[in-house]
């Protein structure tokens, strides 16, 4: 081999050489990583709208592309220059599927945009329809992210949470590491109706990532053949206080064919001690500061009542004046097991008691006209409850 021959590269080293180059330039451009830091996540949704929100590490632009089909032929701009992104689109077709994606612009220009996700406006009157009840997700997102994708296995229209949706309310990365995080699953597809409980200490964070109309503590809506009413329960509720009031008149004037209503604290509970220790003496089994609560469902004919606060599952039979009574009463579920650490219940059974199960659990209730179906359903996806009612 000649001297020349040794010093002139083969064409497989040239080769070899141009593809290092390529990969070496390549390298030093990475793409830009997203600035959306959480979400997109739904919330309001009603038959013809629905608020779409996320949030990015910078200020950005928000604008949100949408269709029935792909490519996403609709577009909806926000607010230009923000970091929390909250985008209502109004206008869509009752009972219908649209597509969306989010789109947020840097003053530098740097483009962020998000997978394509899917959401479905509330049904029509007559058709059946399904949705989750969670409560409690603070402080274990392990435990929420595996509930999640429970209840999102169950493609429910909606879901339901009663609150303590953070540990601290104060901690912003609760709510975006712990609660939208490990339910991005769940959330971007399906619309979360959420209420305050005492640990999101009615802090800005529960305005800046829940979305519900004015004053947005306490709200209702009607989803096909339900209105479901949702208080704060750690505001005054008693006779005379605006939530007893606003909730009198509203139950008053709804023509709904269910009734739920939804908050944080537990008019009747089996809790062991926090409403007095059980083990050792009397307690009136629930938190009897809910109890005018009680006497408006009864006048108004509620359905069901769902609440949390407590860390375990209980289910009473239907309740009217302080007993049970299964031709008329109000039923009361306590679905408190989406993430808190559990309780326990008091060593002797409750008069109102129709079923307990110490484990983190959702449910999930399907209603088709008259008949409703209710299923609690554990963290390992097995049914635990049922309940089937007819009107
Ligand atoms: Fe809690
Ligand atoms: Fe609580």
């Amino acid at each position: 081999m000649d001297k020349n021959a040794a010093m002139t590269p083969t064409y497989k080293q040239s080769l070899v050489f141009t593809l290092f180059l390529a990969v070496a330039s390549s390298a030093q451009i990475p793409p830009a990583p997203s600035i959306i830091s959480s979400g997109p996540y739904l919330q309001y949704a009603t038959k013809t709208g629905i608020t779409i929100l996320w949030e990015t590490t910078e200020k950005a632009t928000s604008l949100v592309e949408y269709g029935e089909e792909t490519p996403l032929a609709s577009r909806v701009a926000g607010a230009e220059d923000c970091e929390m992104h909250e985008v209502r689109i109004e206008g869509l077709k009752p009972q219908t599927n649209y597509f969306y994606r989010v789109i947020s612009k840097t003053a530098a220009g740097g483009e962020s945009v998000s997978d394509v996700y899917s959401f479905q406006t509330a049904v029509e009157e007559r058709t059946a329809y399904a949705f989750g009840v969670v409560s409690d997700t603070q402080t274990n997102p392990p435990i929420w992210g595996k509930i999640s994708k429970l209840v999102f296995a169950e493609r429910p229209n909606f879901v339901i949470h009663s609150g303590d949706i953070v540990g601290e309310g104060p901690k912003k990365e609760q709510w975006t590491d712990e609660f939208l995080r490990p339910a991005h699953g769940l959330m971007s597809r399906v619309p979360i109706f959420a209420i305050l409980g005492n640990h999101d200490q009615d802090h800005a964070n529960y305005y800046r990532y829940i979305c519900n109309p004015a004053p947005e503590y306490r709200y209702t809506f009607t989803y096909g053949n339900a209105q479901f009413f949702l208080l704060d329960t750690k505001r005054e509720v008693g006779p005379g206080s605006e939530q007893h009031e606003w909730l009198d008149r509203e139950l008053a004037r709804s023509k709904a064919m269910w009734k739920f209503a939804v908050h944080h604290h537990p008019p009747y509970s089996s809790d062991e001690n926090d409403y007095g220790d059980t083990w050792k003496g009397k307690s009136p089994r629930g938190d009897l500061k809910l109890r005018p609560l009680v006497a408006l469902y009864e006048k108004h004919g509620l359905d069901i009542c769902f609440f949390g606060h407590i860390h375990d599952y209980e289910r009473t039979w239907p309740i009217r004046e302080n007993r049970t009574d299964p031709t008329r009463g109000v039923i009361y579920v306590q679905a408190g097991g989406a993430g808190g650490g559990l309780e326990n219940y008091a060593p002797t059974r409750s008069w109102f008691t129709a079923k307990v199960h110490r484990d983190h659990h959702f449910v999930i209730v399907s209603v088709c006209g008259k008949t409703l179906q209710l299923q609690a359903i554990d963290q390992n996806g097995v049914l635990f409850d049922q309940v089937l009612l007819n009107k």
